[in-house]
């Protein structure tokens, strides 16, 4: 058997990674050999945004990097099609497995289709019901397109049958991030804050312009913002910057490890200034997922609008706000059991949420089949397919 898989953007590292190590468990236990190719589609290609996933989380290096880069969404999913396209005719695999949501797991379940290959989405049935979500429209396309869906909850396959899906083409196997999750945190648990800290500043921050040394904080709050939706309209974003410079890091020592869409807007909206200039406020580059996952282990609450984190906060308890209107995965929440909440982007709420969720306890929570062992599962249900 030949399996093609595909990532293209950082929330895909972690979930590769424990399919890769899956495959190569198979081939060195069994004397049947999946012949495996990993494509990048490289719209990720920062060494921060995507080398140092490969080599903390042990993937092997991509054989084939399509290099398409930045650019508008058509730009990208066009680009990576027609790239992509040509690794399928020469290579002409039996599946082509694409994760999460990002535009290269679009581009790529197409172009298989078309080509009659079939497609596996790992991480299907997640529903925002946003269309106005880049990745909402993503993950109606994929799933409707793919022959075998892998859902990481009971409510995401649910989403699959309500809109059709025969069963056969759905199973639960839970969430395969958990299993970077597991493999991973003891190592997380090794490091230090003040360190993670000291050795991610940001260029510009305002500890390093100054240089003054600044001690381990004993509580802080962690933020992190990509979203069109929260970093694109500066009417959204100069409220939020008001009220984590001028309220949240007024108590707590704020942690934000920014990304290149966020700190572009904050420049193009001249709000890079005051992030810089808040004491309190520590702006560090993105992060590896260990330090990443160390800062989250010892947050106080958590800010933000990824949707990786959302489920790394369920599982870890820190209580977590979303800084959106809607999530694909309610089973974070906390009606769900999770430690999230929804806040938006209103700052009443996120105020009145932030100062509730300061004085909560941390309640970790892990659903069902989030075991560390979803990689397998996975592999298991191409082989039975
Ligand atoms: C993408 C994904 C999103 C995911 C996010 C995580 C889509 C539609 N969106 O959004 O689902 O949550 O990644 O990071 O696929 N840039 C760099 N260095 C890089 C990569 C990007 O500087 O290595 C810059 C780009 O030039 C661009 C901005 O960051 O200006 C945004 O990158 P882009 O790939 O368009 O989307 P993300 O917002 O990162």
């Amino acid at each position: 058997m030949k399996i093609i898989s595909v990532v293209g953007a950082r929330p895909n590292f972690m979930k590769i990674a424990p399919f890769c190590r899956a495959i190569e468990s198979f081939n060195s236990k069994t004397n049947k050999r999946i012949n495996h190719i990993l494509v990048h589609t490289g719209q990720h290609y920062d060494d921060r945004m995507s080398n140092t996933f490969f080599d903390t989380l042990n993937i092997p290096k991509a054989d084939i990097n399509l290099n398409i880069g930045s650019g508008s969404h058509a730009e990208q999913v066009g680009n990576t099609m027609i790239s992509f396209e040509k690794i399928l005719i020469k290579e002409n695999p039996d599946w082509v497995v694409v994760v999460g949501d990002v535009n290269a797991t679009l581009a790529c379940s197409v172009t298989a289709k078309k080509l009659k290959i079939k497609v596996c989405h790992i991480e299907a049935g997640l529903r925002s019901r946003d269309l106005g979500m880049p990745e909402e429209i993503n993950r109606l396309v994929t799933d409707r397109l793919s022959d075998l869906l892998l859902t990481p909850d009971e409510l995401s396959a649910n989403n699959l049958r309500a809109e059709g899906v025969s069963e056969k083409n759905i199973s639960y196997v839970g969430n395969i991030m958990i299993d970077t999750l597991e493999a991973h945190i003891d190592q997380a648990k090794q490091l230090n804050v003040l360190h993670v800290v000291q050795d991610n500043l940001h260029e510009n921050d305002f500890y390093r312009s100054k240089n003054i040394v600044f001690q381990e904080p004993e509580r802080y709050v962690v933020l992190t913002m990509h979203r069109p939706s929260n970093v694109d309209d500066c009417k959204v974003l100069e409220p939020i910057v008001k009220f984590l410079t001028e309220e949240v890091a007024k108590d707590l020592t704020l942690i934000w490890p920014i990304h290149p869409r966020a700190e572009k807007q904050l420049g193009t909206f001249d709000l890079l200034e005051k992030v810089i200039q808040t004491p309190n406020l520590i702006l560090l580059k993105p992060l590896g997922y260990h330090d990443m996952l160390r800062l989250n282990m010892g947050a106080q609450v958590m800010l933000t609008d990824s949707g990786g984190l959302q489920e790394e906060c369920c599982v870890l308890g820190t209580p977590c706000l979303t800084m959106r209107w809607n999530t694909e995965r309610p089973i974070t929440l906390r009606e769900h059991g999770g430690a999230s909440v929804l806040v938006g982007n209103d700052v009443d709420k996120l105020r009145a949420e932030y100062l509730n969720a300061l004085s909560l306890d941390r309640m970790p929570f892990r659903p069902g089949f989030w075991d560390g062992n979803a990689a397998s599962r996975c592999l298991e249900a191409i082989l039975n397919y």
